[in-house]
């Protein structure tokens, strides 16, 4: 079982996602920290509801980012925590930080990377005319939404949305591929070799694990 924390700043609909896997026996990992910057983050109150212990540690309380990550990185430790899953946790860590738990820190991008790095993916990706957009989990490296992708998922881009629609279609994926991609870091399944994850080939025996354009089949 491997115990991980679980970084935000607000909603915490990803957090909920993962909350909601952990609750199964048989899902190898469990949440042993919630841990935001905002003490106002609402997906504190999610944690709370499922009985995890919640820490704020706020970066305005620290003098500068070393520090403030350094407080971060001792409450990981006090709780013996294995690995982080970032869930719309949006302070940048630093190199120091990332270097130090190498490998053992996932984030979720809405969108396909490498595109759309950054904010407001979604209304970027409708004005560049792309036809497919989606989410992202991957391997943080020190460089922003950067790093060995673990799972991602495609969405078609119906160019008469708005962002806030296509936001919400992408955030249907976020809460499927969030779960399974802790589901293969904390069992083995996936492993990262180099700048790649490779993902042990007996796990999806079909070649393919999602199939998610309109009425396609989620098939995990
Ligand atoms: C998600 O869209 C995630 O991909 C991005 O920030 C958003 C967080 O949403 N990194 P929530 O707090 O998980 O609801």
């Amino acid at each position: 079982m491997l115990e991980i924390a679980v970084l935000i700043s607000g909603r915490g609909s990803n957090l909920q996602a993962l909350i909601d896997a952990c609750a199964d026996e048989e899902f190898p990992a469990r949440i042993v920290r919630v841990i935001s910057n905002k003490a106002d983050a609402y997906g504190l109150e999610r944690a709370k509801k499922a009985g995890i212990p919640t820490t704020v540690i706020s970066h305005q309380d620290y003098d500068n980012k070393e520090a403030f990550e350094d407080a971060i990185d001792q409450e990981l430790n006090a709780c013996n925590v294995k690995m982080i899953c970032l869930a719309g946790f949006m302070r940048i860590l630093d190199a120091r930080f990332v270097n130090r738990w190498k490998d053992r820190i996932i984030n979720i991008h809405p969108s396909l990377l490498p595109s759309f790095k950054g904010l407001h993916t979604h209304e970027r990706a409708l004005e560049s005319g792309v036809r497919f957009t989606g989410c992202t989990v991957h391997i943080v490296r020190p460089e922003m939404d950067d790093g060995p992708i673990i799972l991602q998922a495609a969405v078609a881009v119906n160019p008469d949305e708005t962002a806030d629609e296509l936001a919400g279609r992408i955030l249907e994926y976020e809460h499927i591929i969030y779960p399974e991609a802790l589901r293969l870091m904390a069992s083995g399944k996936a492993r990262v070799a180099g700048d790649k994850v490779i993902i042990e080939s007996a796990t999806y025996p079909d070649g393919g694990w999602i199939n998610p354009l309109p009425g396609g089949d989620i098939d995990l």
